[in-house]
């Protein structure tokens, strides 16, 4: 709920647990007032905070010396050169040349419902009484920029997503040099922040540190979101958990170059900014042109991690995720890669689907190598037709054989890359990524595709197109296997060259928007060499996302609890492998945690491997709508327990939970108890484990004794507790 007070001049964004407070104080200054718990007061004046001058901090004179500085009053979106000294959320270069930057309440109004900011990527509401928005013009008089700040507040979940659009009123071309999401300004420093650092194999790692005085923040200037951070962090209260503390979530739904800093300043209170990396960044706004900002979703939670998480899951279950799979089942699939890797033709591909079938597989994904002539990564990105020497007859004879054996068929591309050995490329050399004078550097033996250009993305739109237009392609595995250097259009004019990153993110969103719209019964599955572009712009276009390219078990415990943060377990593509490191029941265990799959050769399996696998596939589909509809409780972090890894997802309706644990080590203590979290106390549930029945207080204050469900390296257990 949104409410003005005008005579205090308050804006109240209220969520069923969370108030965010913004004032219009004198001469037009957005202050926030509070971001917390919910309160339900209509007069604030008593948290006003730091609006005082400092020494050495100047004042805006029309208030008076000493009155009020912005340097350390609480600014709702900071702004560069005029009186804040803090890290800026927006700076302009303006006719003059200098980017002192300053904008001031003008005017607001609240609709019901989420804007559009179509091509990008957004929240959406799926009917009017699910949100508010609450819309405020902010102007600076001199350059005539426009700052209208968006925050949209959903009634039953205690998120409110921000972004910013920037007009150019004025009479003088502006330069947009910083243009975050979002800032929030906290009354304190006792916050921890948590981000999701990574490489190739190794995504969305917990990172946790104590604030100090100073900068400290994530950033990507990879052209992509990227493994190395992903566009997260949250502050938790010091010393907070999954389950207690004040937990502040921030997730940008954005899939290119992003800053997510956090600054405490000399009086130990805290900003935190995210958006768009100003570094490699400017856009130039002419007269009468507006620029867009990415949203940012901002999660409140006054119970820790935990709740914050779930928060996050719901949102993007029900109001990010889009189309057919939003809701449909997602088939089980197995994937080529790690069978055959470019080592494959139509025979072997029949084999693994009649084995697949058999197993109850659902779909065969034919991955990389299956066009022009692809038998290893050195060449033919760009060239998207048919290689008939190894499908001989063309992709029909390969897609009617899968699907005569009742299987859904999946097909690879990387859209966006270009091999300097293609045909494409030979054709256009300058439709790779690259700037004048420099010859591009090569990641993966591939080159990026400009498509910031629209003659680009036509071209591959119609490649593709014909290929999914003529066959029954029931999936999309869309992969971008390199990050984006020497970064440059043929197309940009020199003024206009630090806009390349964004156009070239826009060019993306483009592509994707025209594919999901021509092909809507397609699963697109995101990918980047694993999850290294596992961000919510990307969850808006593809309904899962592959989360990593790690298929061992034990290592992909810390890079799903990562994931977890803020990803619902619907979006984890997770599969199966060949992986020596456990055995398949283990391997299945962790699987069941995302969106499954397989990865591996079925024809090699040994009959005892099948009937795990068989097993595995049963468990899928019985435990699908809990995992997918279910509440998540993180138990045992694999990070901070040198032994065990698990978690649970409960039923909304508390009646039916599945527990997971894993032993990663052996440990030396005997004994093993575990806490069951998210039930309710006074139900009563049969264990599948024993098969006794014990009320939710018992398993949650008393514990399950696992001490010999699973002991060794590389063991698991699963366990389901249903209502009685
Ligand atoms: C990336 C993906 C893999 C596979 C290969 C194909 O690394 O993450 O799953 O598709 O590309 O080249």
């Amino acid at each position: 709920m949104i409410s003005y007070i005008p005579e205090k001049k308050v804006f109240k964004l209220d969520t069923k647990n969370s108030s965010y407070i913004i004032a219009i104080f004198q001469e037009g200054y957005l202050i926030n007032d509070y971001y917390g718990a919910y309160i339900p007061d209509t007069d604030i004046s008593a948290l006003r905070r730091r609006n005082r001058s400092a020494s050495f901090s100047p004042s805006n004179a029309a208030i008076g010396e000493g009155a009020f500085t912005p340097d350390t009053a609480p600014m709702e979106y900071s702004t560069n050169g005029a009186g804040d000294m803090r890290i800026s959320a927006l700076a302009v270069r303006n006719k003059d040349g200098n980017t002192v930057t300053d904008v001031r309440y003008k005017s607001h109004r609240i609709f019901a419902g989420a804007p559009d900011i179509s091509p990008l990527p957004h929240i959406y509401t799926n009917n009017d009484n699910e949100a508010d928005t609450l819309e405020i013009v902010t102007a600076d008089p001199y350059t005539g920029l426009e700052a209208t700040l968006y925050y949209t507040v959903f009634k039953e979940l205690d998120a409110v997503i921000r972004c910013v659009k920037l007009t150019n009123s004025g009479d003088a071309p502006l330069d947009i040099e910083r243009a975050f999401s979002a800032c929030v300004d906290l009354p304190s420093m006792d916050y921890d922040l948590i981000t999701l650092w990574g490489r190739h194999v190794k995504e969305r790692q917990e990172q946790r540190r104590p604030l100090a005085h100073g900068l400290q923040g994530i950033h990507s200037k990879r052209g992509v979101s990227s493994h190395a951070q992903n566009p997260f962090a949250a502050l938790i209260s010091a010393g907070g958990n999954e389950e207690y503390g004040n937990a502040y979530g921030f997730n940008l739904v954005y899939s290119g170059n992003f800053d997510i800093s956090a600054e405490v300043d000399h009086n130990a209170t805290t900003r935190i900014i995210a958006g768009i990396n100003p570094d490699d960044f400017c856009w130039h706004l002419d007269v009468g042109e507006s620029f867009q900002t990415p949203q940012c979703v901002q999660v409140f939670s006054a119970n820790g991690l935990g709740e914050m998480s779930r928060t996050f899951h719901r949102l993007y279950s029900n109001n990010l995720i889009r189309g057919r799979y939003k809701t449909e089942k997602r088939p089980l699939l197995i994937n080529s890669w790690e069978a055959a890797y470019f080592d494959f033709d139509t025979d072997k591909l029949t084999a693994f689907g009649e084995h697949a079938k058999e197993l109850g597989i659902e779909m065969l994904v034919m991955d990389d190598g299956w066009f022009a002539k692809r038998n290893d990564d050195t060449n033919s990105l760009g060239d998207w037709y048919v290689n008939e020497k190894k499908l001989p007859g063309g992709l029909g004879v390969l897609v009617d054989r899968i699907h005569a054996l009742g299987l859904k068929f999946g097909i690879w591309y990387e859209p966006e890359m270009i091999s300097p050995d293609s045909d494409l490329y030979r054709a256009h050399p300058d439709w790779c990524v690259h700037v004048p004078g420099r010859v591009p550097s090569i990641s993966r033996h591939q080159y990026v595709l400009d498509v910031s250009r629209e003659d680009v993305r036509d071209n591959i739109f119609g490649q593709m197109s014909s290929v999914l237009s003529k066959y029954k392609i029931d999936y999309l595995k869309w992969d971008f296997n390199r990050n984006i250097s020497e970064a440059g259009s043929a197309l940009l004019p020199p003024e206009r060259s630090k806009e390349f990153f964004h156009r070239f993110i826009l060019g993306t969103y483009d592509l994707m928007d025209r594919f999901t719209k021509a092909f809507p019964d397609i699963l697109f599955e995101n990918c980047s060499g694993g999850g290294g572009r596992f961000d919510p712009g990307m969850l808006y276009f593809s309904p899962q996302i592959w989360t990593s390219d790690n298929t061992d078990p034990i290592e992909r415990l810390p890079i799903q609890f990562g994931t977890s943060y803020c990803y619902p377990a619907s979006s984890m593509g997770a599969h199966v492998s060949a992986n020596p490191r456990t055995g398949y029941k283990t391997k299945a265990a962790v699987a069941l945690w995302g969106t499954g799959g397989f990865e591996l050769d079925p024809v090699k399996l040994n009959e005892e491997e099948r009937a795990t696998v068989r097993q595995s596939v049963a468990d899928y589909h019985r435990y699908y709508d809990l995992i997918r509809s279910g509440d998540l409780y993180r138990l045992i972090n694999p990070l901070n327990d040198p032994y065990r890894c698990a978690w649970a997802f409960v039923s909304a309706d508390k009646a039916q939970a599945l527990l997971t644990v894993v032993t990663m080590r052996k440990s030396e203590n005997t004994l093993f108890f575990l806490k069951m979290k998210g039930l309710c106390p006074e139900k009563y549930y049969k264990c599948s484990l024993d098969g006794g029945v014990y009320s939710g207080a018992l398993l949650m204050n008393g514990g399950i004794d696992l001490s010999e469900a699973c002991p060794d390296d590389g063991d698991s257990v699963i366990v389901e507790f249903g209502e009685v």
